[in-house]
């Protein structure tokens, strides 16, 4: 039986992001989110719009998507609750944040230098994804309870690194579904994936059909057009 529910909130399960960017100051920020999802080589990013995070890319125009395996939960939970901001806003304080300079010690985690962006990567994330801002969406503009404090960012994905034990043998440029296990936040809780349910129809296309063609070269990055985004 189905019955009319108002949950505050519709998080239903998504992968958690720890999105590295530079902070004012030049140090590193390593912030855990969920509200991220792919389409081809762009990705899109939901933010408070007045976290240090968004306000880093939006400034600087780069970040690194690190993505924790489910193993991970340990490292990201330990990040959970701390901001970069100094001081911390009055809405993070009435629910318990507190101030952090060093996010990557806090969980444990490794800078290692980019190859194309300036903030590091977290080296223990078996995939790294650099990517540049493409654009911003105010979200919620049409409700003045929401005007000015949701943020959507489509950022370009310029260079991925993945852990090789994730990469389909003989094929370098797939990676195995079977192997990559990530860590799912599902209303405010981790979960990992199941095993692989069944076959997939849709998995009768090649990935190759997806494939991203590049574009003349902008500076040492890769621009790309999709060429088959029908899915
Ligand atoms: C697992 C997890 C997922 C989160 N998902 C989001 C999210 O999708 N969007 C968001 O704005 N904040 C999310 N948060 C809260 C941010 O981590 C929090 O706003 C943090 O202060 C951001 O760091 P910063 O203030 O240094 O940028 C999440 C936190 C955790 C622990």
């Amino acid at each position: 039986m189905l019955t009319k529910t108002n949950p505050a909130i519709l998080y239903f399960g998504t992968p958690v992001v720890l999105v590295s960017s530079l902070n004012t100051d030049g140090s590193a920020n390593l912030a855990p989110m969920s509200s991220a999802w792919w389409l081809g080589w762009r990705c899109m990013l939901g933010f408070g719009a007045r976290s240090a995070t968004p306000q880093n890319i939006l400034r600087t125009g780069e970040c690194v998507l690190n993505l924790p395996s489910a193993a991970m939960a340990p490292a990201v939970d330990r990040l959970a609750l701390t901001t970069a901001s100094d001081p911390v806003p009055e809405s993070k304080q009435k629910r318990g944040y507190r101030h952090e300079e060093h996010k990557f010690a806090r969980a444990n985690l490794t800078p290692v230098p980019s190859e194309v962006v300036a903030p590091p990567r977290a080296l223990e994330c078996p995939i790294q994804l650099e990517a540049r801002l493409a654009g911003s969406h105010q979200i919620g503009e049409d409700n003045v309870a929401i005007r000015g404090k949701l943020i959507a960012l489509e950022v370009e994905i310029v260079r991925v690194h993945a852990d090789s034990s994730l990469l389909v043998s003989g094929a370098p440029d797939r990676i195995d579904p079977d192997q990559w296990r990530p860590l799912i936040m599902s209303f405010q809780q981790f979960y990992g994936l199941t095993p692989r349910l069944q076959k997939s129809t849709l998995a009768t296309i090649p990935e190759s059909a997806y494939k991203m063609q590049p574009v003349p070269l902008v500076e040492e990055t890769v621009k790309c057009g999709l060429v088959n985004a029908d899915q």
